[in-house]
């Protein structure tokens, strides 16, 4: 079988290349890609990637694509995702408390406010934009709560993520050259919250990174503006997207829907299915520390090992009808939220998010119904939904 670039986001146009990824798992589980690059498709190659840090280093040479302008990886380096244990413990250490599943408790009931307010805004109008006006707010609403960000400059820190990953250039140097520009005014504002924290500290956790101890000192400023920025970013997107392939899947399923209507119970287990079906991350990579061998290939130190989460998600060695989506499925281990050391800190936070949205969403809309076909971003690694265009009527 001809198998496409899988690192052109081209070859994602139509959605993800599921056959594609179906004759890899089946016929070259890790496939040689040239130059020292490899794709790793099956669920237990993967997750034997992600749990051996030792060997597939996030230090060596990036999880993010190593395309990006050197000094656009060099900065974003110094946040814990790209770095091995111990460093990687330690910074980890640092943040773990604000996501927490008591300081989570604390945050649910205004999570549940806020979501309420972005459905009743909309309601009456009888159709919205559902991945700007609702799915890309609420993880942005949430994560500023946490770090303590001010509402006032809410909008403008989103649409300097959106610029960073989901780029509307269509020539990659233009776009580079955007996402370095957003880079750099994300950092800047960093700063300037910092500054405002150190005169005004609050219960968030930019004031608490300010006094941290990072083994015996404190955190440098650049450390500081990496934890920023990964935290800004890592639940922005993603989430987003979350939502929307979630509702997206969820109108051609209108069976399902009624049920989470009458069972509102059932929604945790229909959001696990929606990340096995549709995850949000394409791929993450690691630099091989030292040669090994993986599924009977040998790989030499330096080579980069490309895994791709929506392959592991549909291995039929661990799904049974891998490609059918069912909400009864138990146990669902998709790897959707990363697995091992690095294992996704806001997987949490996220799948209450995406609760109490399709909660509210389906307590107070009816008939919901595509406007316009989602419209997606041009990726290889983060999906994101720019627009998806719903219609409904203000009740269930
Ligand atoms: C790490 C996915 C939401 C913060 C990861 C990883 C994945 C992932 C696959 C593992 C990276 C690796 O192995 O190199 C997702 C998905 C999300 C989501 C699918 C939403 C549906 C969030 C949210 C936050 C967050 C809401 C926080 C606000 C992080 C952080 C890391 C991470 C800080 C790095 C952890 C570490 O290096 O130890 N995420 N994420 N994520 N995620 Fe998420």
């Amino acid at each position: 079988m001809h198998s496409p670039d899988l690192t052109d986001p081209d070859t994602y146009s139509a959605g993800v290349p599921h056959d594609v990824f179906r004759w890899l798992r089946e016929n070259d589980p890790v496939s040689h890609r040239g130059a020292g690059h490899w794709a790793v498709t099956r669920y237990d190659h993967v997750s034997t990637v992600l749990r051996e840090p030792a060997i597939f280093s996030s230090w060596l040479g990036g999880v993010l694509p190593d395309d990006l302008p050197v000094e656009f990886l060099a900065k974003l380096r110094e946040n814990m995702l790209n770095r091995d244990p111990p460093e990687h413990t330690a910074m980890r250490r640092l943040v773990t408390h604000a996501f927490s599943p008591q300081r989570l408790a604390r945050l649910d009931s205004k999570m549940a406010v806020h979501a309420r307010i972005l459905v009743e805004r909309v309601r009456d109008r009888g159709h919205c934009d559902f991945a700007t006006e609702i799915a890309g707010q609420m993880p942005l609403f949430v994560i500023c709560e946490i770090l303590g960000v001010p509402l006032s400059d809410r909008e403008m820190l989103y649409s300097r993520t959106a610029r960073m990953f989901g780029s509307e250039f269509s020539d990659r140097a233009d776009a580079q050259r955007d996402a370095i520009a957003a880079a750099e005014e994300l950092r800047d504002y960093a700063t300037e919250l910092r500054q405002a924290k150190r005169a005004r500290p609050a219960d968030d956790l930019v004031s608490d990174l300010l006094h941290a101890d990072l083994d015996g000192r404190r955190l440098e400023h650049s450390e500081f503006q990496a934890f920023f920025m990964l935290l800004f970013n890592a639940g922005a997107d993603t989430t987003r997207s979350l939502l929307c392939f979630g509702l997206d899947l969820l109108l051609d399923r209108p069976d399902v829907l009624d049920r989470a209507r009458s069972k509102p119970c059932m929604l945790p287990r229909v959001i696990e299915e929606i990340l096995r079906f549709e995850p949000p991350v394409i791929q993450f990579r690691r630099t091989v520390a030292r040669d090994t061998t993986l599924g009977g290939r040998k790989l030499a130190a330096g080579d980069k090992v490309l895994v791709y989460f929506p392959s592991a998600n549909r291995d039929a060695s661990v799904f049974a009808n891998p490609d059918q989506f069912d909400v009864d499925r138990a146990p669902n281990r998709h790897l959707a939220f990363g697995h091992g050391v690095h294992f996704c800190l806001g997987a949490r936070l996220a799948r209450l998010e995406c609760e109490h949205v399709l909660r509210q969403l389906i307590a107070r809309l009816g008939s919901i119904e595509r406007d316009r076909p989602m419209v997606t971003a041009r990726t290889a690694f983060i999906r994101s939904v720019q627009n998806q265009e719903i219609r409904f009527s203000d009740r269930p």
